[in-house]
């Protein structure tokens, strides 16, 4: 076969190196997606927008209406509001290995989710809702992070997230 860089170079030496940046690229490309599908790491595809200065006022995302609620199919849905600085509800409680639908909405600036050691993180952008699908497999404390630079009280602002053990709910 005929070498395709022959045309834009004649040193021979030089299109080898061509040749081996190029496979070094693409390996390292699809070593960072088997990465990806392996720790099943996913980019946040939900495109959903709100007005984040009126958040009070919708349904889902009304003081009362946030938390943990139970889905008929025995998923959950987790509804949260990230404000300077904390996350509202400040606990939440799920059982493990069951599928979690979270869904935070920003009601200020642009603040970041992030569960050390689980695959749950995402960026929580003003005027859109942010949507987590995941479980956890392994019950205990988790932090519950904010990881985007959000004002003075940046580094205050975490909460907790409960994993109990799934046989412990009593359903
Ligand atoms: Cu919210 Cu940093």
């Amino acid at each position: 076969m005929r070498d395709p860089f022959r045309s834009i170079c004649d040193d021979d030496l030089e299109r080898r190196w061509i040749w081996i940046s190029l496979i070094l690229a693409f390996a390292m490309g699809g070593l960072l997606g088997l990465y990806a599908v392996a720790s099943n790491i996913h980019p946040p595809s939900n495109v959903e927008t709100i007005d984040s200065s009126r958040l009070h006022l919708t349904e889902e995302f009304a003081e009362d209406n946030l938390g943990v609620k139970e889905n008929d199919d025995g998923s959950l849905t987790v509804t949260m509001v990230a404000a300077r600085y904390g996350f509202f509800p400040p606990v939440i409680e799920v059982p493990s290995n069951t599928a979690v639908k979270f869904r935070i909405a920003s009601a200020d600036v642009l603040h970041g989710m992030h569960v050390p050691f689980t695959n749950a993180a995402t960026m929580i952008v003003p005027g859109y809702i942010s949507e987590i699908n995941t479980r956890f497999p392994t019950a205990g404390k988790y932090s519950f992070l904010c990881n985007e630079y959000c004002g003075l009280g940046h580094d205050s602002m975490w909460s907790r997230l409960i994993v109990v053990p799934q046989s412990a709910q009593g359903k």
